[in-house]
């Protein structure tokens, strides 16, 4: 095996890339993929909570770098996909602990354990995301259908263009169809036109990922959650298959109602 390794990052924070790391982690770990996901927020621990994980955490990935413990012993296997692993990030410390070297390294080793690496990015365009980015074969730009959220994407773009680090592909992320129809968001298409790049999916506001991400289970292992098929799909297209984009038209009221109420427990 030499995993691919693949790095979600934004410029904005707060649009959804630890909620994609640990959605297309599992979605792909779903599928049969062996993955692992890194959390490279250091100081800022997130990627544990959403996937269910906190009490499990014992090393981090400084401890890793910095010789404390070894790669496996970092490495938390989930709770319900054997062959889904995470790596924290180091909750006391921060980015500077950490070097685009180091993260190379890991994933070097990881490579060989694994079909996809999955590297959550901090916010910004500083240090920690050139660390995250240093290691990636590909880089997925998340970004919302919002001005300022493209603005920061669009930055980031260029920035991986200098850094030769290809062309990233674009996930729409919180597109809420009715606003879209309204006039009242930027749709997909504008989203496209303004940054230039490859969609590679639209994952619509769905409350069910929140509620997922609350719960520590992500919303991909929900066979009825749109959101969660939305991951999936990106999922599919990540292993190169062709698979076709959501319908994402307004649903009716009556729809909508069905869905909450399947979604009831
Ligand atoms: N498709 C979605 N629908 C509804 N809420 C979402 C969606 N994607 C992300 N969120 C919520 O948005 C917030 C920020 O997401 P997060 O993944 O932490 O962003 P980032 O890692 O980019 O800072 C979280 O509360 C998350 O649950
Ligand atoms: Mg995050």
């Amino acid at each position: 095996m030499t995993a691919q390794v693949i790095t979600i990052t934004s410029g904005k924070g707060g649009v959804g890339k630890t909620t994609a790391t640990a959605n297309l982690s599992t979605a792909l770990a779903l599928d049969g993929a062996r993955v692992v996901c890194i959390d490279g927020d250091i100081g800022l621990r997130n990627l544990d909570v959403i996937m269910g994980l906190e009490n499990r955490v014992v090393y981090d990935i400084v401890d890793v770098i910095e010789g404390r413990c070894k790669l496996k012993q970092a490495m938390i296997r989930d709770k319900h996909l054997q062959n889904l692993y995470l790596i924290p990030a180091a909750q006391t410390r921060d980015k500077n602990a950490v070097s685009a070297a180091d993260m190379i390294r890991v994933c070097d080793d990881l490579r060989a354990e694994a079909d996809f690496v999955i590297i959550d990015s901090p916010a910004g365009i500083e240090r920690g995301f050139r660390n995250a980015i240093a290691p990636a074969d590909r880089v997925l730009v998340v970004t919302n259908p919002e001005v300022s959220a493209v603005r920061d994407a669009d930055r980031v773009v260029g920035i991986l263009e200098a850094e030769e680090k290809g062309a990233p592909a674009l996930i729409i992320n919180r597109l809420n169809p009715a606003l879209v129809k309204n006039s009242d968001m930027l749709s997909a298409e504008d989203v496209l036109d303004l940054l230039g790049i490859r969609l590679i999916g639209i994952v619509p506001e769905d409350e069910a990922v929140i509620i997922g991400s609350n719960r520590g289970a992500p919303i991909a292992s929900e066979s009825k959650s749109r959101a969660g098929q939305a991951f999936r799909n990106i999922a599919k297209r990540l292993r190169g298959e062709d698979v076709p984009f959501m319908d994402l038209t307004p649903q009716s009221g009556l729809w909508n109602a069905i869905q909450r109420l399947a979604r009831r427990k």
